[in-house]
């Protein structure tokens, strides 16, 4: 880790021509939701805080539905994206307190707060390793990394944990997984939770308007609380997993591979409101005039 080789042009391309903008708020992230969300919680330092300073256990799912449209905002805004940025930093100043273990924790401390990050990097490429027909050149993959890191920038926290390229990333995520991650009891009330019918999602600020209408009907919320719960616990690492005994059977792993493939084959027939996440549509709109 140490110097990045992220550098000052990268920022200048974080726009439509960018990778990040390209898949960063593409619906098809809500695959990912499950999977970022129980990653997030895994480490010790952010359970404590959303258990201490939200309302996780009325509605579990609120603060990444919450934030999800400043954080996009960070990335889609434009001459504004740097203010936004700031914003998110500055509402966690007060996130702080001890664990139930007696360790302190601070949600703006550098490791912490970039591990939230490094989630939300992993979203963006994961969503076109598994659920795009496009395959990402290595050089495509290092560009995303990068751009990812010049997104990171713009919150204005340390920079000291963030690796210098992907590969320097990989080896991060691997320890964090295999030493940092840990099973708590806000993890466990998600994996719980996936059992039961999706809670209400119409109002949600991450509800692109044309799902509205059919979001809270208790037939969709049934019907998606099975493909959810496999993409949660399909998108973890294998080795977080079998670390926390998470079942995965070859089954699932069937059912997951046709999600994947379904979406993969069918996502460009939809409208662009839909394909789009409302902040990101708003971005293409501004900088291009149409979503792609
Ligand atoms: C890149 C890192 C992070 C980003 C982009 C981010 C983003 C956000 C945003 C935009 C909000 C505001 C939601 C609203 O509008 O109400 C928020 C709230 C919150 N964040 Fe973060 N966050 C990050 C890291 C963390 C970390 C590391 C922790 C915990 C240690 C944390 C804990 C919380 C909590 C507890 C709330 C309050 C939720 C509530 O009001 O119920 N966040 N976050």
């Amino acid at each position: 880790m140490g110097a990045l080789a992220a550098d000052a042009t990268v920022e200048e391309r974080l726009g439509p021509s960018s990778l990040l903008w390209r898949y960063a708020g593409d619906t098809r992230i809500a695959f990912l939701g499950g999977t970022i969300g129980l990653l997030q919680l895994m480490h010790p330092a952010i359970a404590a805080g959303v258990l201490e300073h939200s309302n996780f256990f009325e509605d579990p799912a609120d603060r990444v539905f919450r934030s999800l449209p400043r954080i996009l905002g960070a990335v889609y805004d434009g001459d504004a994206a740097a203010e936004t940025g700031l914003q998110v930093r500055d509402f966690h100043r007060s996130i702080r307190g001890v664990d139930p273990v007696g360790r302190r924790y601070h949600a703006l401390d550098p490791a912490t707060f970039w591990w939230a990050h490094a989630t939300f990097q992993f979203m963006a490429e994961q969503v076109v390793d598994r659920f795009d027909r496009h395959r990402l050149t290595d050089a495509e993959r290092e560009q995303l990394y990068q751009e990812g890191v010049a997104w990171y920038r713009r919150y204005g926290v340390s920079e000291r944990p963030v690796p210098a390229d992907r590969m320097a990333f990989q080896a991060e995520w691997d320890r964090i997984c295999t030493e940092v991650l840990e099973m708590n009891d806000a993890v466990r009330f998600v994996l719980d939770t996936l059992h039961a019918p999706l809670p209400p999602m119409r109002d949600r600020a991450a509800m692109p308007s044309l799902l509205r209408p059919v979001a809270d009907h208790p037939v969709v919320r049934r019907l998606l609380a099975r493909p959810s719960r496999i993409a949660a616990i399909g998108g973890l690492p294998a080795s977080v997993r079998e670390r926390f005994d998470i079942r995965w059977t070859a089954a699932d792993q069937v059912q997951l591979d046709v999600i994947e493939r379904t979406v993969a084959l069918t996502w460009r027939r939809l409208p662009p409101t839909v394909r789009w996440q409302p902040r990101a549509y708003e971005g293409w709109q501004r900088e291009l005039g149409v979503a792609p």
